[in-house]
């Protein structure tokens, strides 16, 4: 396996990814990671990242010591280069000549990192982004490819097996840089590339009954591809020793509450408590119209219902939850500054200290769509597992203004057009998000002869990595028309329709 040490680049989680997809596995700890925890990880090389920081400031971050000193291969990017090579004994210099974005090199001579991929001789395009740039290389090295901005684009130390790179090959912008990558992790450190998801699952389920022993695990359910496979993956370790509790807020989309219960009860034969608490919900979000207040109170109610079932079932010691690696690496921040709540999101944040219960979460080392595929390798349903996100507060943050059950039930009438459009297009899995919002607005329309006087809805429909930044997705008008003509005829209520342009930021995804 490879360790990755961050150096608080924007993109070191996507060093991880390439790691990954290249068979080999990884994971990422901050640079002021302890030795000896490094060492006791064993990594068969080691990948230090990019970050934002210069090398030059006194107070620069350094690479830990051990690493030179476990003898095993290393690959420095952009930052990780430069630091390597001046506790190496070279030297860095800020340039006049900034580079930043897309660069080019020249390869100069062979090297292990290029087998296959790039040529001596040959010209290959990379993503530069760097201010302070390597002057002398430390002794040892030699430097084996060039560009105009910086004349050690790529050093090596082939004796110590110790590489540095000045771009981002971890980045699609650099066409052949996973090969690098590969390169490293295989031909230099001598990983096998054997980790699949498949070796995955059944490490994980060892992991979970050594964990678990005879006791008892409760998990929340909502649907969702996480605490789906979550589910599923420890239901397979231990059985009946899982009881799942599906708290259901009456803001859930058309027939989801019956393909939850039907999924995980009648398929994968789990028990499972499905809890009808939407008159408690709806009763307390009467008249509520702040965003804020919503969440805030369908948080605190799920919490609450979630506790009562769990105090019900009695004695269960581990509580399960589909937490991913996003949310878990440990970051490395140079920002410091608080900073400000967007939202407050949804989650079941607390329940395990109030309820002094010990965490169970299998996903924590995996990404998202690492979480599809071993949902795929578990036979979850492809509905469920090609899940567009759905937040936790369901409907009653597509709804601005006062939530009524009449509103939910238009509201899930205009999203299943919409959705079913977007199913026969064969677009649904080229879209991040796609859902409708019930505008607190009437509007005058004419239908046949007659004057109508009804309510707007908007559509969205966003493409996304991460649900950080999204661009809108551009549907062509025929679609468009398609879809607005079929909601004003079918949902009765509805006499126009807007399609949300804005992109995140300055837009979020949802609207509350
Ligand atoms: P925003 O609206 O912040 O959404 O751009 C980013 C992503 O997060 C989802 N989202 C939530 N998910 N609980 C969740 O589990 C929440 O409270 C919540 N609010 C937003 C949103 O659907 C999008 O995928």
């Amino acid at each position: 396996r490879i360790l990755i040490l961050d150096f608080g680049s924007q993109v070191t989680q996507l060093i991880a990814r390439r790691v990954r997809e290249s068979g080999v596995y990884c994971e990422i700890w901050p640079f002021t990671a302890d030795a000896e925890r490094i060492r006791a990880f064993a990594p068969r090389g080691i990948i230090l990242s990019g970050g934002p920081a210069s090398v030059l400031s006194p107070d620069a971050p350094r690479i830990p010591e051990v690493v030179f000193d476990m003898a095993i291969p290393v690959l420095g990017i952009c930052y990780g280069q430069q630091a390597m090579c001046l506790q190496l004994g070279g030297q860095v210099e800020s340039s006049d000549h900034r580079e930043f974005g897309r660069a080019f090199v020249d390869i100069l001579e062979d090297c292990a990192l290029f087998r296959g991929a790039w040529a001596r001789g040959g010209r290959e395009q990379v993503w530069m982004s760097h201010g302070d740039r390597v002057t002398e290389l430390p002794p040892g090295f030699r430097i084996v490819a060039v560009s105009e901005g910086a004349p050690f684009a790529v050093i090596a130390d082939e004796g110590r097996r110790l590489y540095g790179v000045q771009f981002h090959p971890e980045v699609v912008h650099t066409p052949h840089g996973a090969a690098l990558l590969r390169n490293f992790t295989h031909n230099v450190a001598g990983c096998t590339g054997t980790w699949t998801m498949a070796g995955f699952r059944d490490m994980e389920i060892a992991r979970i009954r050594e964990q678990v022993g005879s006791g008892r695990v409760i998990c929340g359910l909502s649907g969702g591809v996480d605490s789906s496979v979550a589910a599923v993956l420890i239901h397979e370790a231990i059985g009946d020793q899982l009881t799942c509790i599906f708290v259901d807020h009456g803001m859930l989309r058309a027939g989801e509450a019956e393909e939850v219960v039907e999924t995980f009860r009648g398929r994968f034969n789990i028990q499972l408590v499905h809890r009808d608490a939407s008159d408690l919900f709806l009763n307390a979000l009467d008249g509520v119209t702040d965003p804020e207040i919503k969440r805030k109170t369908i948080g605190r109610l799920f919490v609450e219902v979630f506790e009562e079932e769990a105090v019900k079932l009695g004695g269960a010691q581990f509580l399960a939850q589909g937490t991913l690696y996003p949310d878990v690496i440990e970051s490395v921040s140079f920002t410091g500054g608080p900073s400000v709540t967007i939202k407050s999101h949804h989650n079941v944040g607390g329940l395990p200290e109030r309820m002094n219960m010990q965490l169970v979460e299998p996903l924590r080392e995996l990404f998202k769509d690492e979480v599809r595929e071993l949902g795929r390798e578990l036979d979850i349903p492809e509905t469920i597992v090609g899940r567009h996100p759905f937040p936790g507060p369901g409907l009653a943050i597509r709804i601005p203004g006062n939530i009524t059950r009449e509103k939910l039930d238009l509201l899930r009438r205009v999203d299943s057009v919409f959705l079913e459009e977007i199913r026969a297009a064969g677009l649904y899995d080229a879209i991040w998000q796609a859902f409708a919002v019930l505008l607190p607005v009437r509007t005058v329309g004419v239908m046949g002869d007659g004057r109508t006087y009804d309510q707007a809805c908007a559509l969205r429909a966003v493409t996304s990595t991460d649900g950080m930044t999204a661009d809108v997705y551009p549907f062509d008008m025929g679609f468009l028309n398609r879809v607005a003509s079929r909601i004003v005829n079918e949902v009765r209520g509805i006499n126009r329709v807007t399609y949300d342009i804005t992109s995140k930021p300055p837009g979020t995804i949802e609207w509350e």
